[in-house]
């Protein structure tokens, strides 16, 4: 693999909550490389936002603590950095565009005041500067009259351009790798299709690193270079997109491909749904945490944890019986 950019290891995070010890990671790895993009999937509640969070350093302590792991920057451990050094990474290092855009930009200020204060606050730059510089962002965003719609509020935008702004204003500082949760969901299709194209502009220019949370399985096949199937906190198959498409490794990664839509499909193959429920954080089953709603589950599955181990070049999975589920 490539020099990675951002790695995470092993990463451990739970909810210390009135009703008990949610524990919402369990063990996440994953790695990305410069202008590489490496698509996270899973189900509602797998920890795919929480894992974001705890990268950016921007989860609530209480209720939220990081028990163990790893998250480093071009091999800086920033889980033990000084707030200091996270803010200064945060941003220009690794930045986000959030799942929510109408709540991740302020309503009180102009879409042009947020991305130049940025821009002035981290990059010393001048108003006028950094005013020149949040048109040049929107423009690149394909925001139409970008000179004049700098000086609007986010209620003025629809739902598409702000969703523009937002990249805009992940991409103010040129970071090296951008998360992106769900950057396109509750857009409509076309909209959809031209932030995509939009991301993998901006990226293949910068080789920036993108960490593409989705649900959509056409965006996956399209753009992903590699995918992580995560399930109850914990990273169930990784590898490249080709041979997951080809032949998932692990019965929940086949089950999550028969049950996700393919916008970019002309066949309207009717979606199954996954038996059953994800299970309740609070008490995660014992053994394997999807031996519950598995179709292939036997009896060890469900007193031993499957280990994530190798299958094959680059991939690997944490099922007891990954080797023949690859086989089909
Ligand atoms: N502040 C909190 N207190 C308690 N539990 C929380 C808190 N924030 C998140 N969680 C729990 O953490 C789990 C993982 O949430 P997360 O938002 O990462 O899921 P997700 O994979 O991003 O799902 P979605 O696809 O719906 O966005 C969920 O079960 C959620 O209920
Ligand atoms: S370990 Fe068992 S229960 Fe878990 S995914 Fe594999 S077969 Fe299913
Ligand atoms: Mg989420």
């Amino acid at each position: 693999m490539r020099w990675a950019v951002l790695e995470v290891e092993d990463l451990h995070v739970e909810f210390r909550t009135r009703d008990g010890v949610a524990r919402v990671l369990n063990g996440v790895s994953y790695a990305v490389a410069a202008g590489e993009t490496l698509a996270v999937l899973g189900e509602s509640g797998s920890g795919k936002s929480v894992t974001a969070q705890a990268v950016m350093g921007i989860l609530d302590t209480p209720p939220a603590f990081v028990t163990r792991g790893s998250v480093r920057f071009n091999g800086e451990e920033l889980l033990t950095a000084s707030p200091e050094r996270r803010r200064a990474v945060r941003g220009s290092g690794v930045a986000m565009i959030f799942q929510d855009a109408l709540s991740a930009l302020n309503p009180v200020f102009t879409v042009g005041f947020q991305i130049e204060e940025q821009l002035r606050l981290r990059r010393g730059m001048s108003r006028k500067d950094a005013r020149a510089r949040a048109v040049e962002l929107l423009d690149l965003v394909r925001i139409p009259s970008a000179a004049q719609r700098v000086r609007e509020y986010p209620h003025q935008f629809s739902g598409g351009m702000r969703q523009r702004a937002m990249i805009a204003m992940a991409l103010a500082l040129d970071p090296e790798v951008l998360i992106a949760d769900e950057p396109t969901t509750a857009l409509d299709v076309t909209v959809q299709a031209q932030i995509m194209d939009l991301l993998r502009e901006v990226q293949r220019e910068r080789s920036m690193g993108l960490v593409l949370i989705t649900h959509d399985l056409g965006v996956v096949a399209e753009v992903a270079d590699r995918i992580a199937v995560m399930y109850a906190g914990r990273i169930v198959e990784q590898a490249d997109a080709v041979s997951l498409f080809r032949s998932p490794g692990h019965p929940y990664t086949a089950a999550l491909m028969r049950s996700l839509p393919r916008l970019d499909s002309s066949k309207h193959s009717a979606l199954e749904t996954i038996r059953g429920l994800p299970p309740s954080l609070l008490r995660i089953p014992p053994g394997c945490p999807f031996h519950p709603r598995c179709p292939r589950a036997e009896d060890v599955c469900a007193v031993d944890v499957p280990a994530f181990a190798p299958l094959g070049p680059g991939r690997g999975s944490a099922c007891h019986f990954a080797e023949e589920v690859v086989r089909g």
